[in-house]
């Protein structure tokens, strides 16, 4: 009697602590991603005014440029934590995701798009203290590279 009692209320609370993980686990995964595509959302607001800069459509404007520059520099690092296990497309979580499933596959080349990003983010923030505007133009198209090669590989059109 004590005994089924017992197992009983073990079995109660197992099933309880599974069904919390469960739920617990769905909302990480729906926390993080809208973690990443607001902050890769904040980062495509910060390099607009680069952007422009670079190819002519608003004035150059040194103070405006390096402030950006700095933001994005910051920024860079921030969206990859939120690529969890499980967030991706097709991952049956239900969430709108624009993530494909090839990031699971090939995270290595995923991280080390990651780390291009945060350098070549880091050289214009460096380039933005100086007067090149040349360099620095040129410097804004390497890092919009970088933005889109990993576009073109991981991110649904
Ligand atoms: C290492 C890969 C990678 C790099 C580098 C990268 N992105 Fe993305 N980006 C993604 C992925 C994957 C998504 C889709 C995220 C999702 O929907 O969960 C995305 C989504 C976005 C979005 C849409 C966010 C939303 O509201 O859903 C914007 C804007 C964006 N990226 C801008 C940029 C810009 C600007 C850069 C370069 C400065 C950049 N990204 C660099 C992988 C990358």
């Amino acid at each position: 009697m004590t005994m089924t009692l017992k197992s009983t209320l073990v079995a109660c609370t197992l099933s309880a602590g599974l069904a919390f993980a469960a739920i617990a686990q769905a909302s990480d995964v729906e926390d993080s991603i809208h973690y990443r595509q607001s902050a890769l959302g904040v980062i495509g607001w910060n390099i607009g005014p680069l952007g422009a800069m670079a190819q002519g459509d608003i004035d150059y404007d040194a103070e405006e440029f390096a402030h950006r520059a700095e933001n994005l520099a910051f920024l860079a690092s921030l969206p990859w934590e939120g690529f969890i296990e499980g967030s991706l497309r097709g991952d049956g979580h239900g969430v709108d995701t624009d993530a494909l499933a090839a990031i699971a596959d090939d995270w290595d080349d995923f991280e080390s798009r990651q780390r291009t990003l945060i350098e070549e983010t880091a050289t214009l923030a460096e380039l933005a203290q100086g007067d090149d505007f040349g360099a620095m133009r040129q410097q804004v198209a390497a890092v919009a590279n970088t933005c889109r090669g990993c576009h073109d590989n991981y991110r649904a059109d």
